[in-house]
């Protein structure tokens, strides 16, 4: 056998961090609740350091999707390989520590703590669990990824507000504050600009720009501009399955996603 043929039967636990290797992988994924079929035998790759959205109807499973992805839900079949190594029905702060963070649909903050301790507590759970007698240059070092994530969404001058202050669109952001926090190498926002006004979206745009420089991101979002804008490759569920898969451009002129989602 030649060595590229060598290479290309590697498991994929060994492809673990290589470049070209998707950073995620699912494989026959399904979810039953009951007699609903939520996700059927998804199939589905996310490449290293790219925007990647799915996008579909209201009950397409798209967070059913994330909260497998994130330990939330055990799928009933299939699996999930991050990073080289399989994560199919970890619980979510294992999964967490492997390096998978994400904010949720509806803002799920610590609202009587401040900005501050809210990114905080998430630096800290990632490295040192909830270990109180962490030396001292730990603590200041959890301090500082706490700051930097503040200051990549922009709140670092709200550090000792109430969460329960913000506006609406400054709690949406602090929640990909929470997330960058525990430095995942995969993000996957569920909905980022859903209930912002056009200003905190554009805004908020531009903030997953910045972001995306430095880490892979998978993103749920009902705005097609914001998608268009952003993504490098979309995916389209629809009732469970993949209904189409490609470029921004591809999935615009693809007439079963006009159909299905993009009617005007
Ligand atoms: N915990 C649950 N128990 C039972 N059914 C569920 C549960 N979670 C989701 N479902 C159902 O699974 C299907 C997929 O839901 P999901 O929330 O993943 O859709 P979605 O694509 O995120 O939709 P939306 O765009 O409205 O957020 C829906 O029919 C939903 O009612
Ligand atoms: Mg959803």
């Amino acid at each position: 056998m030649s060595a590229a043929a060598s290479l290309d039967a590697r498991s994929p636990v060994t492809d673990r961090g290589a470049a070209s290797a998707p950073i995620l992988k699912t494989e026959l994924l399904s979810v039953r609740f009951g007699g609903l079929s939520a996700l059927s035998e998804v199939n589905f790759e996310v490449a290293r350091d790219k925007v990647h959205a799915i996008i579909g109807p209201n009950g397409a499973g798209k967070s059913t999707f994330f909260n497998c992805l994130t330990g939330v839900l055990r799928p009933s079949g299939g699996r999930i390989v991050f990073d080289g190594e399989e994560i199919t029905g970890l619980r979510s702060n294992e999964i967490s520590q492997r390096g998978i963070a994400r904010s949720y649909q509806i803002t799920n903050i610590l609202p009587n703590a401040t900005v501050f301790e809210n990114v905080r507590i998430a630096a800290q759970s990632r490295r040192h669990g909830w270990n109180m007698f962490a030396h001292h240059s730990a603590l200041a070092d959890i301090n500082r990824k706490a700051e930097a994530a503040l200051d990549a969404v922009g709140l670092l001058g709200k550090a000792e507000e109430l969460a329960a202050n913000l506006s609406h669109g400054e709690q949406r952001n602090l929640e990909i504050g929470i997330a960058l926090a525990t430095e995942p190498k995969l993000l996957c926002l569920d909905e980022p600009t859903a209930g912002m006004s056009q200003a905190e979206t554009d805004a908020t745009k531009e903030l997953i720009k910045r972001i995306a420089e430095n880490l892979t991101i998978l993103i749920v979002e009902h705005d097609m501009q914001v998608v268009m804008e952003l993504c490098d490759r979309i995916t389209v569920l629809n009732y469970g399955s993949i209904l189409a898969e490609g470029s921004p451009a591809e999935i615009r002129e693809n007439p079963r996603v006009l159909e299905v989602y993009l009617k005007t």
